[in-house]
């Protein structure tokens, strides 16, 4: 039996029941195709993954991934000869070995090749949005498991279609949404799994970061950074539109804790944005009049706000303002009977009084009292201590100096190895993708339309209402070999 025909195959199914570690986290194994509600993937020891578009996301994922134990990255793609160079080099100065298989270098489709390859089981795909569901669907079509970054599809077909193939090969479609991973989202995750905020009732997610810089002049930050975004993509595709096109970095975590597609769904939205002011100013502030940049036109507002209502009648807020001058935010905020939390970094890692996303959160313990405050920072440090999630205590210390947003790329990685190590299902799976990502299209729909109601496609086909809630999970550190897991700075190690 080669690789590929054991993939496909069913003997690894008595030994992952026999591992039991799914069964403990609640799902039932499933390798039908049918649904991929619950499904476990054939155990890979070692994990071998190709990775497509060595831009500023790739770069790091690339210099990730082969710190994850059992993770190799064995083949990157990369169109650009000058990413390439430069891979190379920020390998030899992390004394990684550079993977031995290259694809593209002025190639367009020399990814194809890559995926194509016998010996891969992921293909990781980190181009610009266009890209994605291509991608993927060739990597599936390929006999690999797809990974793609935020948003995985822009359009519901697309969404669809990801979801289809999916199904049809038996490969898991995941999107890479390390928001999820954050160390105050999978605290509140921990916290809503717990009961500790009641019945959960509304959350708001966002995506609020001034770009307008990045988008005009990626070549400038190239030059400063080393990364910038090729070719314009993605102010030529909000120049395009209207609507949420970055909905998953809020949304994710919110569907998370509210057990979306497991028990709950996301029936209908309304969208509503401001005009036009901030794209188009910065560029007639910074270029001259007559350039293309001042001439360009913008169909997308500085601030969408979508509302979502869910099955069991919940409320969804999602914001996206991708332009206007204000502090980072995705709001990340859930309010249920019982209590609140808001904000998606800790006080350690941000300051309060400048950074207005810092977390805070209070719950109440007696039907007296009317919580009018947050807890206090002796409470809130207390309670931050006891319900931190399992997999910061398992291995947040070593996911922060590793880095990559404040360490939750590298856990979002870990724990996608460790599932696939051990035949456990994902955390997030293709349906997760395409509801997450249908509001993209959805919202400007509503947008366009003087925010008429969009109904959202229930990709499980009615699989939500019997699907079990999402566990508390982590990893078992004595199954993974963390003796040798490099931080990346000077080669330094650490061991959990
Ligand atoms: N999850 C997060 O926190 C996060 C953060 C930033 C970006 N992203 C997402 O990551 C993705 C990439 O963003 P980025 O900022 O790295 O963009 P980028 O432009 O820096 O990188 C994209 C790379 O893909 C390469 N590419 C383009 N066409 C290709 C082809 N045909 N074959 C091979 N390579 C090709 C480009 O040359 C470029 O190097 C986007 O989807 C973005 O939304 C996610």
């Amino acid at each position: 039996m080669n690789r590929r025909e054991f993939l496909k195959g069913t003997a690894w199914m008595g030994a992952a029941a026999l591992a039991g570690g799914c069964m403990t986290e609640g799902f039932s194994l499933c390798s039908s195709g049918a649904t991929m509600q619950g499904f476990a993937a054939p155990p890979l020891k070692k994990v071998r993954v190709g990775l497509i578009g060595l831009g500023s996301r790739g770069m790091a994922a690339a210099l990730r991934l082969p710190k994850i134990p059992g993770v190799t990255l064995a083949a990157v793609a990369e169109v650009r000869g000058a990413r390439i160079d430069l891979a190379r080099k920020a390998f030899a100065e992390e004394k990684l070995a550079f993977p031995p298989n290259v694809y593209g270098d002025g190639d367009a489709d020399g990814w194809k090749r890559m995926c194509e390859r016998d010996d891969l089981d992921v293909i990781y795909i980190t181009t610009p949005w266009h890209l994605h569901v291509p991608n993927g669907l060739y990597a599936m079509d390929n006999g690999k498991h797809a990974f793609i970054e935020v948003p995985a599809a822009l359009t519901v077909d697309d969404c669809w279609a990801l979801v289809e193939k999916s199904e049809k090969t038996s490969l898991h479609c995941m999107q890479l949404e390390n928001c999820c991973y954050g160390e105050a989202e999978m605290f509140a995750l921990n916290l809503c799994r717990q009961g500790i905020l009641g019945e959960l009732v509304h959350g708001e997610g966002g995506y609020i970061h001034n770009l307008a810089i990045e988008d005009y002049m990626p070549e400038m930050l190239q030059k400063r950074h080393g990364c910038g975004y090729h070719d314009y993509w993605r102010l030529k595709w909000n120049a395009a539109h209207k609507g949420n096109q970055y909905p998953t970095h809020g949304l994710g975590p919110v569907c998370q804790y509210m057990n979306i597609n497991r028990g709950d769904k996301m029936d209908f939205l309304v969208s509503l944005e401001s005009d036009e002011a901030n794209h188009s100013g910065y560029a007639r502030w910074k270029f001259p009049a007559g350039s293309w940049q001042a001439r360009k036109k913008i169909e997308m507002g500085d601030m969408n706000t979508t509302l979502v209502k869910t099955a069991k009648g919940r409320s969804i807020m999602i914001q996206h303002d991708v332009a206007s001058p204000r502090p980072y935010s995705r709001i990340n905020r859930i309010s249920g009977t019982k209590g609140i939390l808001e904000g998606c970094y800790f006080a350690d890692s941000m300051n309060p009084v400048t950074d207005g996303c810092y977390c805070r959160y209070g719950w109440r313990e007696n039907p007296d009292d009317a919580l009018h405050s947050f807890f206090d920072a002796k409470k809130a440090e207390e309670m931050r201590i006891r319900y931190r999630h399992p997999l910061w205590k398992q291995a947040g210390e070593l996911a922060k100096a590793v880095g990559g947003h404040g360490g939750m790329d590298f856990l979002m990685d870990l724990r996608w190895a460790y599932c696939l190590q051990n035949a456990l299902p994902l955390d997030m799976d293709v349906y997760d993708l395409a509801s997450w990502c249908s509001i993209c299209e959805l919202s400007e729909r509503s947008v366009r339309s003087n925010s008429r109601p969009q109904d959202i496609p229930d990709f499980t086909r009615g699989g939500w209402k019997s699907a079990k809630p999402l566990g508390i999970w982590g990893i078992d550190t004595a199954k993974m070999d963390f003796r040798k897991v490099s931080t990346g700075a000077a080669g330094s190690q650490m061991e959990i």
